[in-house]
């Protein structure tokens, strides 16, 4: 998914390395990519996380598939084409966003395995973890936060994952969280032990 139209770009360096940017916060920027069908709790959790990131003086900051959808994508729609856009120019953000030193939290469903391996091969110099937010798709459609289900299965919504378009779980993701039989905040803390794990060190200090 390479897609530059000039071969007249040169790209011009910054002062900071990534380390230096990283010593000077007092922490790491990485990706942590939350994907699961809709109403599986991506959102929920996503700024729950960053909540509590941010109570701990980390900068994380959610890139959210509607929020996202209402201006930067908001010319694509839900083919598997137009999904893999999506997930292009999201993945370049988080790129961008962890530069800037950030932890960036995505909560989009990302149905396609090919799109996450994308993704994930994108951040092959960063930090990245996958989360599979696994809650089974009954628990979504008795949810049915949006009344999206309803209207799936009424056949009004000709892309919907799960019901009328391909939800493809992960093989391999660093953690699954099941939203069905774990709390919030079991699941958020779960989240913040992996991020440790893979180098998150927040300070301890006292919140705000
Ligand atoms: N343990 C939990 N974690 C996250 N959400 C939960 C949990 N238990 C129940 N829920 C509920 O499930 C719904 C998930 O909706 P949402 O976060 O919008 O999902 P998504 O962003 O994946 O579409 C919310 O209404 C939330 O309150
Ligand atoms: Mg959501």
């Amino acid at each position: 998914m390479t897609t530059r139209r000039s071969d007249n770009v040169v790209w011009s360096p910054g002062h900071l390395s990534p380390a230096q940017r990283a010593a000077s916060l007092g922490y790491g920027a990485m990706t942590v990519w939350l994907t699961g069908l809709s109403g599986s709790g991506k959102s929920t959790l996503a700024f729950a996380l960053e909540a509590r990131l941010l109570a701990r003086r980390v900068h994380a900051y959610v890139l959210d598939g509607d929020n996202v959808r209402h201006g930067l994508n908001g010319d694509l729609g839900f083919s598997p084409s137009d999904r893999a856009e999506n997930i292009r120019r999201i993945g370049h953000v988080c790129r961008l966003f962890n530069d800037a030193g950030l932890v960036v939290i995505t909560a989009f469903i990302s149905p396609y395995r090919k799109d996450r391996a994308w993704v994930r091969e994108l951040h092959r110099d960063t930090r990245f973890v996958e989360v599979h937010v696994s809650t089974p798709l009954e628990t979504c459609e008795q949810r049915d936060v949006k009344g999206l289900y309803a209207r799936a299965r009424a056949g009004e919504i000709p892309d919907f994952s799960g019901i009328s378009a391909p939800y493809e779980p992960p093989e391999s993701p660093e953690l699954a969280v099941d939203t069905s039989a774990s709390s919030l905040g079991d699941c958020v803390e779960a989240i913040l032990a992996l991020l440790e794990r893979h180098g998150l060190r927040p300070s301890p200090g006292p919140t705000r």
